[in-house]
């Protein structure tokens, strides 16, 4: 299992690309299952979450090959809508084939999936909304079996999810009746896999708000559809707490800081310059540090997926502050290990209390989700010493050459495999 070698303190200077969005590719590779075709995906992260998503694509029956961050997925012949439990094991987002399924085959058979190392997810209003869409649904030795024709109706979510949304949506594709979604989730990733699937026929009203009608379309396609990736805001914005944190100054190309307006405001409350120009965003960092609290919220609210690394980056800044998530309540495995480099961090609830510390010291430490693993490269980064951070396949899912980059730009990390 391989593992990183940080030395610290170090700053981050230079410029950094930042590569194509994780959770718009996933589905967006998926929704290329909803109709027979041939489509080429440019801007695709090289991850072990995208490769893992090509092989179950391949397992459905797609062709497809890779060049660099050029994919082309050939579903034309697509003829086993099955996704198995060793794939969807080791990565929730392939639940995602199950509504493209659904729509094309009228019949689906997919793996639950589990619980994540920050507590349960459930995947009930996934299920509801098909349900509601006139699909059976029913559960057989941990696999979820959809079947039927489905049908327009309303759906209204208790709250917002990213996943059933986005599932609901691809289930559509082909379904010429109106389906109305209420509380539909509004983040950049979903309005990509809309502004995808518009190029399949499929119509949409109310685009990036919570309140999204769409209208499928069951002709086959005439020509092969060409698409870029939206850039991944949860890497540049780890980037730019990054620096924040370390010192320094960066620059982010292949940005699109509309994505990035709470992150932004909460930086430069922290007392950064931030000085935006066109696709590219420059960071200056500042040693006079403020703390800062903040609370995750659904798009366009500070994302959850930003969390950990805000929480090393307060760690860091003398006073206190409070960060609460109100996405994820467990989503803390981070503290436990942010406080063996000598962070001072306490937890109420779904809240993490933070008293900034003069110094964090390198230690041995465990990755144990992708973003968890981000916050402990950042706060590594900042400690003094050694740092030996273990389990990190948790961020070659999430994050295209992170140690490459940073090293680009100034950090001491290495990889040691064993
Ligand atoms: C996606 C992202 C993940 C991000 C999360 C929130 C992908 C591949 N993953 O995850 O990185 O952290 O959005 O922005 O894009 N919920 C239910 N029942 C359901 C579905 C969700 O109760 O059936 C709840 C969840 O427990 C959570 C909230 O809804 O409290 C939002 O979750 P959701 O947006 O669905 O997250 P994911 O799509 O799984």
């Amino acid at each position: 299992m391989d593992s990183f070698l940080i030395k610290g303190p170090t700053k981050l200077n230079g410029e950094v690309d930042i590569s194509g969005s994780k959770n718009a590719a996933l589905p967006i590779m998926t929704a290329c299952l909803a109709k027979p075709g041939i489509y080429r995906l440019k801007n695709v992260p090289n991850l072990r979450d995208t490769r893992t998503m090509i092989r179950l694509l391949k397992i459905i029956g797609s062709k497809v090959s890779v060049n660099n961050s050029n994919i082309t997925i050939d579903t034309t012949n697509c003829d086993n809508p099955e996704a198995p439990y060793e794939l969807v094991k080791t990565m929730r987002a392939s639940f995602y084939v199950l509504g493209p399924l659904l729509s094309r085959f009228e019949y689906s058979k997919v793996s639950l999936p589990g619980g994540c190392a920050w507590g349960p997810r459930p995947i009930d209003y996934h299920l509801k909304a098909f349900e509601s869409l006139g699909a059976q649904v029913t559960l057989r030795s941990g696999y979820i079996v959809t079947k039927g024709k489905l049908k327009g109706n309303v759906i209204k979510f208790p709250k917002p999810s990213v996943g059933a949304t986005g599932n609901i949506i691809m289930a559509c594709s082909n379904l010429v009746e109106n389906v109305t979604v209420i509380n539909a989730a509004k983040e950049p990733e979903i309005v990509d896999l809309c502004h995808f699937l518009e190029m399949t026929g499929v119509k949409f009203k109310g685009i990036g708000t919570d309140h999204l009608t769409i209208k499928g379309c069951n002709k086959t396609l005439s020509s092969t559809i060409d698409y870029s990736i939206i850039p991944d805001r949860i890497e540049a914005g780890t980037f730019l707490i990054a620096c924040a944190a370390t010192g320094g100054s960066i620059t982010l190309n292949n940005v699109n800081h509309h994505h990035l307006i709470d992150t932004i405001n909460k930086l430069k409350l922290s007392n950064v310059t931030i000085n935006k120009i066109n696709n590219k965003l420059e960071l200056i960092s500042n040693d006079n540090k403020r703390p800062v609290n903040l609370k995750t919220d659904v798009y366009p609210g500070f994302p959850t997926d930003l969390q950990a690394q805000w929480v090393a980056y307060m760690s860091t800044v003398s006073g206190d502050s409070k960060v609460e998530d109100t996405i994820y309540l467990d989503r803390f495995t981070h503290i436990p290990e942010l406080n063996r480099l000598g962070a001072d961090i306490k937890m109420n609830n779904n809240t993490a209390l933070i008293n900034g510390v003069n110094k964090l010291y390198g230690a041995n430490i465990m990755s144990t989700d992708i973003r968890a693993s981000a916050s402990l490269i950042i706060a590594s980064m900042c400690a003094v010493g050694e740092s030996h951070l273990s389990r990190i396949y948790h961020i070659d899912r999430g994050y295209e050459n992170i140690e490459l980059k940073l090293n680009k730009l100034g950090a001491n990390i290495k990889r040691l495999s064993s």
